[in-house]
């Protein structure tokens, strides 16, 4: 704080001195990763642009491994979608700055799959809802729910204030959740999440009756629960690696949620705008595509001619594998699109012509009509697929 290190670095450990005094912190604790959001040039806008190359100017560096959040652009395809030269040029700067300052270019909100990957017991300091409740819940790695500039700070000087769920006595869960059988649709686990975010925005849940989840369904069952409140924390009975220290205490003081089938279809339901038939595009990848989820589109799309627009989105690191496989080009002869580096909701879709978008997350779903001012609708992957078919 007293400059020896920079004025860069003072003004980051300033800022989370503050928080560190704000949440009754004691101490600052070391990280050893950060994942950083508020990357796309819509979100954070010109002074958000200023600020970062503000930081990069007077000499700011991440002192470890530090990811970055999806941009409003595919860096190599954004002509091709119709991204105008202005926001190009405004978007290339801020990853300019990010990168004098040492951060990955990994563009993605799934770093947990391209190379930041901490294990369990680490602290980190990440931004991104949906990246960071992955990171506390399946990896059991340790963080709060930090904004973009928490976490930029916290790389800059490589430490942490020392509180919420960095600490043993708040990641023990607040609520009982009781899941309905056989969920096996990355939908259902997203509309299981957005129902208990919805209902308990502020809990650390403890889900029941989850047999068998693959990792794409814990990817959006977190990030439901992110996008309807505000969960960063949660506990799948006999799958995540923190929930056997809780699962025999006994239940005093927990607050409990029965979920039933209709509640998962009644939330589907709710949040589609209802526009049958009449979709611009479709679009697939939020939280960002997995190449296991690549490889299942490519099954349903090879040979097959998709009428309209299809946009999948994954990272960078994903998506060489998965072009080195030949999913790209089967899913592009098809007629669909795959980018990186990006996402419909942080990209500047309502300039794109579209106005209602089908997709398979409710995280997607819950911010199309506040972030793009497009209407959507919500179904599994197959529906999503045959809607692209059909014309
Ligand atoms: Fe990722 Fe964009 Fe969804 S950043 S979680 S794909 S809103």
């Amino acid at each position: 704080m007293n400059g020896e290190k920079g004025e860069a670095a003072a003004t980051c450990m300033r800022l989370l001195v503050t928080l560190g005094e704000l949440f009754e912190a004691d101490r600052m604790i070391p990280i050893t990763s950060a994942h950083v959001s508020g990357v796309s040039y819509k979100n954070i806008g010109t002074a958000g642009l200023e600020l970062l190359e503000e930081l990069a100017g007077k000499g700011a560096k991440v002192q470890v491994k530090t990811t970055l959040n999806p941009t409003g652009m595919d860096f190599f395809k954004w002509r091709e979608v119709g991204v105008k030269e202005e926001f190009a040029r405004e978007q290339l700067r801020i990853v300019e700055a990010f990168r004098k300052m040492g951060l990955l270019e990994e563009l993605t909100c799934i770093p947990y799959e391209a190379g930041n990957r901490p294990s369990a017991g680490e602290h980190v300091a990440w931004a991104e809802s949906s990246a960071l409740a992955y990171a506390n819940s399946v990896l059991g790695a340790r963080t709060n729910r930090e904004s973009g500039i928490s976490a930029l700070a916290s790389a800059a000087v490589g430490r942490t204030p020392y509180y919420g769920l960095h600490l043993d006595e708040n990641r023990a869960p607040t609520l009982l959740v009781q899941a309905p059988p056989e969920l096996e649709d990355p939908l259902e686990f997203s509309a299981l999440g957005y129902f208990i975010g919805q209902n308990f925005g502020r809990a650390v849940p403890l889900i029941r009756g989850l047999k068998t989840v693959r990792p794409e369904g814990l990817k959006a069952l977190g990030a439901g629960m992110a996008a309807s409140g505000a969960v960063a924390l949660y506990h799948v009975e006999g799958l995540t690696p923190e929930a056997h220290r809780f699962s025999e205490k006994p239940l005093g003081g927990w607050e409990r949620l029965r979920v039933d089938r209709k509640d998962l279809e009644e939330t589907l339901r709710k949040l589609s705008c209802g526009a049958e038939g009449g979709y611009d595009c479709v679009f697939l990848g939020c939280p960002h595509y997995s190449l296991r989820q690549l490889e299942r589109l490519t099954s349903k799309v090879r040979g097959r001619r998709l009428r309209r627009r299809l946009w999948v989105c994954t990272s960078r690191k994903v998506y060489e594998e998965a072009e080195r496989r030949g999913y790209v080009a089967a899913i592009e002869e098809a007629g669909g699109v795959v980018l990186r580096d990006t996402c419909m909701i942080v990209s500047p879709t309502e300039e794109l012509g579209i106005d209602t978008v089908l997709t398979d997350s409710c995280k997607a779903a819950h911010y199309f009509p506040s972030l793009c001012r497009v209407k959507a609708s919500l179904g599994t992957l197959d529906a999503c697929v045959e809607a692209a078919v059909r014309r």
